[in-house]
């Protein structure tokens, strides 16, 4: 008979949802306090705070300096779709997938924005290869697939010297990886991912060569106020320094500042970076001691360090979605492991956010409770045969 004691020790947070994503450490809501509420975001109390906001993320993602940085509406999504929905069009487009967001946004430029794009996918677990890809075609992308677990390792495969533009949704990646940002020139997040923030804001970071683009193009279709950045095919440098396209809230942007602050506080990007790395590899080590539980990315080089997500392996189990289902119930009803279930278009199995606000402590604290869990579930398995 398996020993079916639950362990000893608890994770402090038991927040390991993929997003909205953990606040950071010591987080309380008496940390908002210097909102200026009710006050016009237009008012230099509000602009000061939102150009604030771009200058941190500039210094601690180490943006160019000829780099623009606008906080846009509609979270990361707002940020893709104006990006696609201003630049795509003028030269030909591969369109790169290896997970449900990337699909997405492929959907997007075939069925809505009707573009006659090259489209590559990976099946979960994989990813496209960069090096088949033509990078002198507009490249649309996902830094890390938050669904799949997989990421690009690097940008060696993306030539400097590109004709095309890189478009590339960051958002489970700003924060927690390096960007090679001169193999980029559309970079979008969100604020609720890697720093913990909240829903409703998004980045999006220009080249010079995006800029020119925007400044040169007119695409094919209408496009909605809340996507504009030009007028008179000319730049809106304002929304680049906080005069945002509409009213942002300036309590997430409260909230965003406070995260940023920790951020620096704490050593900035390498710092981030180590502990969404330290993170993984808890969950990673605990895979290579459990044979009945796996990593979904196929590859160590393209494992992602944030969306860390996990397939049970075991032969004994006959229903894969039902099992992993009732492992993730188990772990939040324990109250040890909130929102570990897969992505509902994924594979089954658990996902474990990883990123930089979560404490590597709590990761090894969860470690045992899932152990626990599966021979739980396996136990009952048994049972019902
Ligand atoms: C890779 C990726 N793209 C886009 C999104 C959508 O982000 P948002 O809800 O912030 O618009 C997510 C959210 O999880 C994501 O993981």
């Amino acid at each position: 008979m398996a020993d079916m004691t639950a362990p000893a020790a608890r994770p402090a947070n038991p927040r390991f949802s993929s997003g909205p994503c953990a606040k950071i450490p010591g987080y309380s809501l008496d940390l908002l306090s210097d909102a200026p509420l009710g006050r016009s975001h237009r008012a230099a109390v509000g602009k000061d705070k939102l150009k604030l906001a771009i200058d941190l993320t500039r210094e601690i993602l180490n943006v160019p300096a000829d780099y623009r940085i606008g906080i846009v509406p509609g979270s990361d999504t707002g940020a893709v779709e104006m990006a696609m929905w201003s630049l795509l069009g003028a030269r030909p487009v591969e369109m790169l997938a290896w997970e449900s967001f990337g699909e997405g946004w492929v959907t997007d430029a075939v069925k809505q924005l009707k573009l006659d794009a090259t489209v590559k996918k990976a099946p979960y677990g994989q990813i496209v290869d960069l090096a088949t890809v033509d990078f002198d075609k507009d490249v649309v992308f996902t830094w890390n697939g938050t669904t799949s677990g997989v990421r690009v390792a690097n940008g060696d495969a993306i030539p400097a010297d590109r004709a095309g533009l890189t478009i590339c949704d960051a958002t489970s990646a700003a924060f927690a990886m390096d960007l090679p940002w001169d193999k980029l020139d559309v970079v979008t997040f969100s604020w609720q991912k890697v720093l913990g923030g909240e829903g409703a804001h998004g980045m999006l970071i220009l080249s010079p060569r995006a800029v020119e683009r925007l400044e040169t193009h007119t695409p094919a279709w209408p496009m909605p106020k809340i996507f504009r950045m030009t007028k008179g095919g000319k730049l809106i440098e304002g929304i680049f320094l906080g005069e945002t396209i509409n009213t942002p809230s300036m309590l997430a942007v409260e909230d965003y500042l406070v995260a940023l602050n920790w951020a620096k506080s704490i050593g900035g990007l390498p710092a981030l970076v180590a502990r969404a790395e330290a993170n993984a590899r808890t969950v990673w080590e605990f895979c290579a001691a459990h044979d009945w539980i796996a990593n979904l990315a196929e590859d160590p080089a393209t494992s992602s360090t944030t969306s860390v997500c996990l397939k049970f392996t075991d032969p004994r189990i006959t229903d894969g979605a039902a099992f992993a289902k009732a492992v993730a119930k188990r772990l939040e009803k324990a109250g040890v492991a909130l929102d570990v279930g897969a992505y509902r278009d994924a594979p089954p199995g658990l996902r474990i956010w990883c990123g930089s606000t979560v404490e590597q402590s709590d990761v090894a604290a969860l470690m045992p409770w899932i152990d626990w869990a599966f021979r739980q579930e396996i136990s009952a398995l048994a049972a019902a045969a």
